[in-house]
């Protein structure tokens, strides 16, 4: 199976030298992208600025912002047959980029506007065939929020879990899938929760969606 797994944060630039970004470091990435590999998967990981090292026999791409990541998920979901987006994609991004390094010279009011939204659009795209798996980090325990995002979305499972995930080695996770089922996870250490999203992958193409012809 051909695999595409986003990871990291993006950075959207306010002038040459700043910008707004997030504390998302790529651990589940590469968590997933080392499970993936291990379990015979063909991987490619688009990766934000500044993550930990990833796995080698994975193929890479490199982006900065939201724009680059969407751009290079929708050129590359068609070939692969599943993507997982665990990239922590900003959400606005400055309406207009400073020329020039903004001076401390008194207050500053950054106009920001909405970025692509990655998945819901490669959820757009999604042939039959194909399957999406999204992360929703939640402040609050806000299981309906997440359930709506995983419709909005058309997302093929939802993995749920708290704001303190992002950083963390650890990970409690709730799985939520279109139909309704969901399932509690114990915490786990990122690679051991990579290791038991991966085996349920196949589950996902028998279920859920009428699958189409396989390339
Ligand atoms: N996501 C995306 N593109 C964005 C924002 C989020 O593809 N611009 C993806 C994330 O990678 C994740 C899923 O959508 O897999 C849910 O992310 P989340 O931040 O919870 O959703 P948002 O749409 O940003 O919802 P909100 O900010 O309203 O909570």
């Amino acid at each position: 199976m051909k695999v595409l797994i986003t990871a990291g944060p993006t950075r959207e630039p306010i002038d040459p030298v700043r910008y707004i970004g997030n504390r998302s470091s790529g651990k589940m990435g590469a968590a997933l992208a080392a499970a993936a590999l291990k379990a015979g998967h063909l991987v490619t990981l688009i990766l934000g600025p500044g993550t930990v090292p990833m796995p080698g026999g994975a193929r890479q791409i490199a982006v900065e912002t939201a724009a680059q990541m969407h751009d290079a998920v929708l050129r590359e979901f068609p070939a692969h047959d599943l993507l997982i987006m665990a990239a922590a994609v900003a959400d606005f991004r400055p309406r207009q980029i400073q020329p020039d390094k903004v001076s401390r010279t008194g207050p500053l009011t950054i106009e920001c506007e909405p970025t692509e939204d990655v998945i819901a659009n490669a959820g757009r795209i999604k042939r039959p065939d194909q399957r999406t798996i999204g992360f929703s980090l939640e402040s609050a325990s806000n299981l309906i929020r997440a359930r709506q995002k995983l419709k909005r979305k058309r997302l093929d499972l939802m993995v749920y879990n708290p704001i303190a995930t992002m950083e963390s080695p650890s990970v409690g996770a709730i799985l939520l899938w279109p139909d309704g089922r969901s399932k509690e996870l114990s915490m786990l250490s990122k690679p051991d929760f990579a290791r038991k999203l991966i085996e349920r992958v196949p589950e996902l193409f028998k279920t859920s969606r009428k699958v189409a012809r396989r390339r």
